[in-house]
């Protein structure tokens, strides 16, 4: 936890009073009971095949949402569009690698979407793929990644899609753990101008042991050469004789409780997480909050640059927007790629509406400065949001500002992997806006800020944010680990969930949320376990002992600082280091590449043989050490210290 998270502004934001009037969320909304408001959220917003008879089933920590109904996720999101004559409207402005200019650049309607998913659901049908069959997907930010999550949707098949930035390890980890028998990749990926290996990669990650992956079908993004053997398919080869007609694929109708896909997210400890989504409660929670949270209109024109990778590509890039049938911006690059102004231009040409991004993206255009932005027309923008991490006001004031024209209301939104939709956010045209809050609950939902025993705390009394109702998205558990997920989140307190997140209450009411309290790291919005990268750099053979730990940092809201001993009590050196970042970034993937690793002669450890990590965070900050005297050997803290620069 920073000094600068939790810091809330003084200076606060009344609707604007135009805002108010149009707005899709209503205040009484906040009133309503909670099956009475997700039941009538339900009906209005989700075609379903058959009626639920029973909105909330809840046998704690299980919930089962609209129990009896069936659906299925793609024809929502694409089918009922097409049927409701919004065939030609625009589901995804392409936007490739260098820029809206680019030639590659596609605009795809909603009816060549259906196409697009029909064929592939059609060519994953003729390697066995259909209800219950589980899928990898192991791709970047291109279309077809999101065809491919939506085939599966359209099949019954449930997916997991694994980040394109992870290793190709992580990869097959994840695909054996569900037991997946197909893997969706591409031939290479762009990013920034610069190609990455996919199917190179995912080729070595299954190749590394025994898996359950039978066939991998490889989409082409650039054409590069890559090296095709028996398991290996191309997906154009794939669906060369299928049909693309929709009433040859017709969607399969899905229990509301039936899994949708699967996401593996970090923990404290332990191997990672699969986190379980189901259909209907996913599906109306983020097709509800997405509406309400962005006052999505029939013309918006949406950009959520998030990565699909991650839980906020799940939901408000693939099922969220694309259920409320709005047009959408998909960019495969990064923000300061061909040039520093590339959001702005896209902005600019699409007319973007709504922008939702991460506090790390926004500090890399403050760093760039606002000359970027206003170079370009940046009027359309109505609503801005950010998610990942705590914003600090400096950077909502800036977002604010530069992007939003001092206009847009910024939803600074909090949710995890684990609760599948927003849930604490400000509302547009009813929250006054409080820069570094979240704010409020979502309707239907309570919080509480509570101390380790138990006790609910007050006004700006800092303790652990928990939730006491259920919600639509909330996970159904962990995969095959009942008792994971029983120990991680419902045993901390008997009678609520416990998010890992710090909290507290204003004197408003309002919630500012405060970081992790647990040994999960947040760089650049995503979440890493201290654990996994420790685990990593014990695998590398030099390595003898390691711990990690975070420190704050300016661009990326933290960074991770490893400590390391070696075998045999050898001296590390520079190249050493380098060695072992790669190697990490090799065994997880580069954004868990440590920024500083520090070697030790050994790591500072109590008698009882516990590492102190409470002392590794003050050295990685350069903080003062306070006691050390129940160390084994007090001096080796001060060789750290001295690596690091701290005082
Ligand atoms: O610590 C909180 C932080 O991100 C964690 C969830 O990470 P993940 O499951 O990867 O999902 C990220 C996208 C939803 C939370 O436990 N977090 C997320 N949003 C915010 C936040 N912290 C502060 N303010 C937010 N708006």
């Amino acid at each position: 936890m920073s000094d600068q998270q939790g810091q809330a502004a003084t200076r606060t934001y009344p609707p604007d009073p135009e805002l108010s009037k149009s707005a899709n969320a209503r205040p009484e909304m906040k009133e309503q009971g909670l099956e009475e408001f997700w039941d009538e959220q339900a009906k209005q917003r989700i075609s379903w095949f058959e009626d639920y008879d029973t909105v909330l089933e809840w046998n704690q920590p299980y919930a089962k949402w609209f129990v009896g109904g069936t659906l299925n996720a793609c024809y929502n999101c694409v089918d009922r569009h097409v049927e409701n004559g919004k065939g030609d409207k625009v589901a995804l402005h392409a936007v490739p690698d260098d820029g809206p200019d680019s030639p590659d650049a596609q605009d795809i309607t909603f009816s060549d979407l259906q196409r697009r998913v029909v064929a592939f659901a059609n060519g994953l049908r003729k390697l066995g793929v259909g209800k219950g069959v589980p899928v990898g997907i192991y791709m970047q930010m291109i279309p077809d990644a999101v065809v491919a999550m939506l085939a599966c949707a359209r099949l019954g098949a449930p997916h997991t899609v694994v980040f394109g930035g992870f290793s190709g390890k992580a990869v097959a980890e994840r695909c054996n753990d569900l037991e997946c028998t197909v893997l969706v990749t591409q031939d290479e990926a762009l990013r920034g101008g610069k190609s990455f290996p996919q199917k190179v990669n995912a080729d070595e990650g299954l190749d590394g042991g025994p898996t359950s992956v039978e066939k991998v079908v490889v989409f082409r993004r650039t054409g590069g050469d890559v090296p095709m053997g028996d398991r290996d398919v191309y997906a154009d080869e794939l669906m060369s004789d299928v049909s693309d007609d929709p009433s040859e694929c017709p969607c399969e109708p899905m229990d509301a409780e039936d899994l949708l896909f699967l996401l593996y997210t970090s923990g404290s400890t332990g191997k990672p997480k699969g986190v379980v989504h189901t259909t209907g409660g996913y599906l109306t929670g983020v097709t509800t909050t997405h509406n309400l949270v962005f006052d999505v209109k029939e013309d918006s024109v949406y950009w959520c640059a998030a990565d699909i990778g991650w839980i906020t590509g799940h939901s408000y890039i693939v099922y969220g927007p694309l259920s409320n049938g709005v047009t959408s911006v998909l960019y495969e690059g990064v923000p300061g790629y061909p040039d520093k102004d590339v959001w702005w231009k896209i902005v600019e040409k699409y007319g973007v509406t709504i922008l939702y991004t991460s506090p790390t993206a926004i500090r890399s255009h403050i760093k760039w400065g606002p000359e970027h932005a206003q170079k370009h027309d940046l009027s359309t923008i109505r609503i801005l949001g950010s998610v990942g991490e705590p914003i600090n006001p400096e950077v909502w004031e800036w977002y604010h500002e530069h992007i939003g024209g001092g206009k847009a209301p910024v939803m600074d939104t909090w949710w995890q992997t684990e609760t599948g939709h927003i849930l604490i956010t400000p509302l547009p045209g009813i929250t006054t806006l409080k820069p570094g809050s979240a704010q409020q609950p979502f309707p239907g939902l309570e919080f509480e800020v509570r101390d380790d025993e138990g006790n609910a705390l007050g006004a700006n009394e800092p303790g652990n944010l928990v939730l006491t109702r259920p919600w639509p998205g909330m996970m159904r558990g962990l995969y095959k680990d009942d008792q994971r997920y029983r120990e991680t989140y419902w045993s901390k307190y008997s009678d609520a969930y416990f998010a890992g997140d710090g909290a507290k209450f204003d004197d408003d009411g309002d919630l500012q949320l405060m970081g992790r309290i647990d040994d999960v790291t947040n760089v650049s919005g995503h979440r890493i376990s201290t654990f996994e990268v420790e685990s990593a750099l014990v695998e590398h053979e030099k390595v003898a002992e390691a711990a990690v730990a975070a420190r704050r940092d300016p661009d990326t809201g933290q960074a991770i600082v490893a400590f390391v001993s070696l075998k045999g009590g050898n001296e590390g050196d520079d190249e050493l280091k380098q060695v072992l970042r790669e190697h990490v970034a090799k065994q997880i993937g580069k954004l868990a590449r440590p920024a500083e690793l520090i070697f030790a002669s050994d790591l500072p450890k109590t008698r009882s043989g516990k590492i102190m990590r409470r002392l590794l965070k003050n050295i990685a900050e350069g903080e003062e050490l306070g006691d050390t005297s129940t160390l084994v050997d007090p001096t080796v803290v001060e060789d750290m210290k001295k690596q690091v620069g701290a005082k």
